[in-house]
């Protein structure tokens, strides 16, 4: 039976990149034997314009009728001044909760041809393989209640409220521990439970977790403080295991370890293993149109969906292969450009990288 991927290709840079992945995940289909359809809707921003609402009903009803899915970027300031509960980002948010997607994935990898273009010191970030086990469901971004007010003497206020529930925990942190498990056995919880009850509840839950997981050996750690050590030593993490929040944050971080962002790909999976797959960087509407986005982040979404939801661990590592061959070659979009390099654009870069498989 073939596998359905619906593709929400979103706002800004999003259609460019997409456009790239979708040719890689086409050449993979031939030539693995995925037997995967492809179908097309919007998200964000988009779908604002198209249907009124950042994710329409039809919309969630195909994701989640879908295998998978597979996502661009979403927001931009053509939609910054519209009603907050239909902004381009509510879309995203509603289909991550909706669809159950709990566990995000967001490796971070040091491509050796591009230790140049991270800020730190080659030696401190030569080799460089970190996994970010965030929350995506839970947490600040959903808490209820939330509000923004006018005080009787006037003033405006607005809060946000951080809930976490025993079960919410456990089911992340088992993520965690599956993952260090089947890499280099070093988990870290990461929270901040010198202030917050609810990081106090996670380390507490954490610690339960860790019962069941005797090989792999867990730390804790601030979020200010993992803030600080990812930029001093980041060689020192294998997984680390975050609330929603902070898991934003620190995965934009650890992304700048590997040179760009735009070398990052994630995956957002439900208790499953159904999945969500996307780029962690944004819509950059300061680059969209222009043809210069890094599409790569997309395309090895494309290698983690191949891997995760679907089993084809050899196709995945084709694409993965292709990408590094790329790189071999010199080839650079203007993010991840040094001297030496090539800087080429979306399409060629693309291009190069369906050229790299078809060759394999
Ligand atoms: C991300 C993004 C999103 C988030 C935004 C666009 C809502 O920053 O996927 O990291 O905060 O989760
Ligand atoms: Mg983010």
């Amino acid at each position: 039976m073939s596998k359905q991927i619906l593709v929400l290709p979103g706002d800004g840079i999003g259609p460019e990149i997409m456009a790239e992945a979708v040719k890689v995940l086409r050449l993979a289909n031939d030539k693995f034997d995925l037997n995967v359809e492809l179908s097309f809707d919007e998200l964000g921003g988009a779908a604002v314009d198209k249907y009124g609402v950042p994710l329409a009903d039809e919309t969630l009803a195909r994701a989640r009728a879908a295998d998978a899915v597979l996502l661009g970027a979403v927001g931009g300031p053509k939609w910054d001044k519209i009603d907050p509960a239909i902004r381009p980002e509510r879309g995203l948010l509603k289909i991550r909760s909706q669809l159950g997607l709990f566990a995000n994935l967001r490796p971070a990898i040091l491509y050796p041809q591009l230790a140049d273009a991270s800020s730190l010191k080659p030696e401190v970030v030569a080799g460089l393989d970190i996994l970010i086990v965030r929350e995506l469901t839970g947490g600040i971004y959903f808490g209820q209640p939330r509000e923004t007010k006018v005080l009787d003497n006037g003033e405006r206020m607005a809060y946000d409220t951080l809930p976490y529930s025993e079960s919410e925990i456990r089911r992340i942190a088992k993520v965690g521990f599956d993952m260090a498990r089947v890499r280099n056995k070093k988990l870290c919880s990461v929270d901040k439970a010198n202030v917050l009850a609810s990081s106090q509840l996670w380390r507490a839950v954490v610690e339960e977790v860790a019962k069941d997981y005797p090989d792999v050996e867990l730390s804790h750690m601030y979020v200010d403080n993992a803030a600080m050590q990812l930029v001093r030593a980041p060689k020192q993490f294998d997984v680390m295991v975050t609330d929603n929040m902070f898991g934003d944050i620190l995965s934009d971080e650890a992304s700048m370890l590997t040179g760009s962002i735009g070398m990052l790909p994630s995956a957002s999976l439900d208790a499953n293993n159904k999945g969500m797959y996307e780029p962690c960087h944004g819509s950059a509407p300061d680059i969209a149109g222009q043809g210069i986005a890094n599409p790569l982040a997309t395309i090895l979404s494309v290698s983690m969906m191949l891997r995760y939801s679907f089993n084809q661990a050899q196709a995945a590592d084709a694409i993965e292969l292709a990408v590094s061959k790329v790189l071999d070659q010199g080839l650079r979009t203007g993010d991840i450009h040094s001297v030496g390099t090539t800087r080429v654009g979306t399409a060629a870069m693309g291009d190069a990288v369906v050229e790299a498989l078809r060759s394999l």
